[in-house]
């Protein structure tokens, strides 16, 4: 049964192939919206988008062109639906498909929101009204995360960045420790909002 629910100023139409929009998670969209305006000019980018809520209300703040990336078929036709509700179906391109093939070995973003899936899987059957290919992080709940940041490293122009969503701060430092460590890794860690009870915003530098 398809739901709608308001985020921002828009009426955001979802069912239960896809992750329930969070509300608190337009904080992300108006971060990166505030955070894009330093960034260099070009289109932007949306990992994970699920049924796209957060990266509509990112680019409707701007007038970037958008690339919403989902590996959930279904949530690629709901993400495009409320596109084509928001006004904005013309300049957003969603791509259904695994983050690390739908992109194009030459294509650059100039910012990025990513919302990949970053439970533990030991912790996911706590949440059985949520899709598991959506939450699903894997053992250490940081999987996706890890493919996250290896696409944004690869697809953001120099100068870019990015707001990537987590758990919480013991896993923003997560991903700190992992960029740090990582051999020629471009990314790094520029801030970090927690969002008590709710989840953590990592500020990425490209
Ligand atoms: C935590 S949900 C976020 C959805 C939406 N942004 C939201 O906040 O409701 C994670 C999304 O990642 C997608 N996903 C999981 N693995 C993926 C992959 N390898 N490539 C692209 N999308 C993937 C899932 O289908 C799901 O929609």
């Amino acid at each position: 049964m398809t739901e709608t629910l308001r985020f921002g100023d828009l009426d955001i139409a979802f069912d239960d192939t896809v992750l329930r929009p969070r509300p608190w998670t337009l904080e992300q969209s108006r971060w990166a919206a505030d955070l894009v305006a330093a960034a260099p000019p070009g289109p932007v980018l949306e990992l994970c988008a699920g049924a796209g809520h957060i990266g509509l209300a990112f680019v409707r703040l701007t007038s970037r062109r958008l690339v919403t990336v989902d590996a959930n078929g279904s949530a690629c036709v709901i993400a495009r639906a409320n596109a084509a509700a928001a006004g904005c179906a013309e300049r957003v391109d969603v791509r259904h498909g695994d983050m690390r093939e739908v992109l194009g070995a030459g294509e650059r973003f100039a910012f990025a929101i990513a919302d990949p899936p970053y439970l533990r899987s030991a912790d996911t059957a706590r949440y059985p009204e949520d899709p598991l290919t959506a939450v699903d992080g894997g053992a250490d709940g940081l999987a996706l995360v890890r493919v996250s940041l290896e696409v944004l490293d690869r697809h953001l122009v120099e100068g870019g960045g990015a707001v990537l969503q987590v758990l919480d701060a013991a896993q923003a430092d997560a991903v700190a420790a992992f960029l740090s460590d990582a051999p020629g890794a471009r990314l790094a860690v520029a801030g970090v909002r927690v969002v008590d009870g709710h989840g953590a915003l990592v500020h990425l530098r490209g």
